[in-house]
């Protein structure tokens, strides 16, 4: 993409409303802007990060076996009047009249609307289990809106719904979700952590909450400190595969510039889900099994949550199936959610310094921004028309910066929107033959032979 076509409106100034750091690069990266209390538009780079996001939830959740639908934003009153939750929801509900003065809402969760689906077209025990997922927008009608997309009222979830024959049935799909949410952010190049939960409204016995940690999460959470350490080791990977330090051949230079995927590089899932982590509330109540100087204290961004709760959905709104016997069968539910707009912002909360954001390789809105340091030259800007070919050809997703700014604009505009490689061309590469390549992440520069590269 040349950004003399695109649109990324960047700011110099945090705007005044903005409190936390995700929601201040957000709005300056040109990524969001807002257009009610709680409501925002994307722009072109901000949705492009989205997508990648929801990409990794889907390919992980098709993996798991879970098929995905599209269920309506809007819902009608009965469904809840039936399950019970219409009045016990409250405020949060956004209500709605159609012009028949009949009453629907916003849907802010979609246990009902799935539940329905399921007992109009799913009879016998052999359509067990079943797994139905969307990525869809919710609206919430939070008393108090804030940190831009952390807790907004309008944002987008990955929401899926089980159903199986028994409880055991059911302890496995929780367990395979479980596993697939460490998946799931662990490609995104995010730390998850998992804590035991409270099951609060949903209702039901079994719940985890997957966290990323950052300084403005609105959860204090504990967990033992090897976390820590397998983090360390797992994530020193990623630094070093990143460098391009040592990237003499054609291949190597392409091959690093695009997103690694770090589960597929030998994550140590079982050690990962030993760990000792909880809530503040869970974590007072119960006795806490590690030593104090094992026990780590820090905030946490609540990023996804998944609940088992048994029957209070399928019982309430008569979703059964036939068994083996003719005898009548409650499925056993579960509900896993992702929020997939707040996992970006939360990215960014994990991912950023001084100068901007810092994203993952995985879901960084470009591989790579090149830079033409001298547009108007006609050596550079054939040079660089080049390279940019190139790259593409070699499936390099590239932003490519043809603009008359100054190079200090555009170095500063290349850290603000925090793609992972900057590549930087300009009368000095051409004399000496070489690229100079700069890592986002560490600062390390390094040259690269343009000759090797066009060859
Ligand atoms: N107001 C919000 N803005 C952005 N994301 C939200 C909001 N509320 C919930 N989410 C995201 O959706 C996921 C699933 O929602 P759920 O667990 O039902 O919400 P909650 O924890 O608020 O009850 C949460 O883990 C969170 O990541
Ligand atoms: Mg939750």
């Amino acid at each position: 993409m040349r950004l003399t076509n695109y649109f990324i409106p960047t700011l110099k100034e945090n705007p005044i409303d903005a409190t936390v750091v995700s929601h201040q690069l957000m709005v300056r990266a040109g990524m969001i802007r807002q257009t009610a209390s709680g409501i925002y538009s994307w722009l072109p780079l901000g949705l492009k990060v989205l997508r990648k996001v929801e990409n990794i939830i889907k390919q992980e959740m098709d993996k798991a076996g879970a098929l995905e639908i599209l269920m309506p934003t809007i819902q009608p009153a009965e469904l809840w009047i039936e399950s019970g939750r219409y009045d016990a929801y409250g405020k949060e509900m956004l209500r709605i009249k159609d012009r028949h003065d009949r009453d629907i809402l916003y849907g802010p969760t979609h246990e009902e609307v799935v539940t329905d689906i399921f007992r109009k077209n799913i009879s016998s025990y052999k359509d067990l289990p079943k797994n139905l997922y969307q990525i869809h927008w919710k609206f919430r009608d939070e008393i108090r809106p804030r940190f831009g997309l952390m807790r907004g009222r309008e944002f987008l979830m990955k929401d899926s719904y089980s159903f199986d024959i028994d409880e055991n049935s059911a302890r496995q799909t929780y367990n395979l979700m479980y596993e697939t949410y460490f998946k799931i952010f662990l490609r995104m190049g995010l730390k998850p952590i998992a804590l035991r939960a409270d099951t609060g409204a949903i209702g039901g016995d079994l719940s985890h909450e997957f966290h990323i940690l950052a300084d403005v999460g609105e959860s204090a959470i504990y967990y033992d400190k090897k976390l820590d350490e397998i983090y360390s080791a797992q994530f020193s990977n990623q630094t070093n595969s990143e460098n391009l330090q040592n990237s003499n051949s054609k291949s190597d230079f392409f091959a690093q510039l695009k997103p690694n995927f770090l589960h597929e590089i030998n994550f140590d899932f079982k050690a990962l889900q030993s760990i000792y982590a909880m809530a503040d509330e869970l974590h007072v109540a119960e006795k806490c099994p590690l030593a104090p100087e094992n026990l780590v204290s820090r905030r946490g961004i609540e990023v996804g949550q998944v609940f088992n709760f048994g029957l209070k959905y399928s019982k309430a709104l008569e979703a059964s199936v036939m068994g083996q016997n003719g005898e009548k069968i409650y499925p056993n539910m579960g509900s896993y959610g992702i929020g997939v707009s707040r996992v970006v912002a939360g990215a960014i909360e994990a991912n950023h310094d001084d100068k901007g954001i810092v994203w993952p390789k995985p879901i960084a809105p470009f591989d790579a921004i090149l830079i033409n340091i001298r547009v108007g030259d006609e050596k550079c800007d054939a040079m660089c028309d080049n390279l940019y070919k190139i790259l593409a050809q070699k499936g390099v997703d590239i932003l490519y910066d043809d603009t008359k700014n100054t190079l200090g604009q555009k170095l500063a505009i290349a850290d603000l929107i925090g793609i992972p490689t900057q590549i930087i061309v300009g009368p000095k590469s051409l004399e000496n033959g070489q690229l100079e390549i700069k890592d986002r992440r560490t600062g390390a520069k390094s040259e690269v032979s343009l000759a090797e590269i066009l060859r």
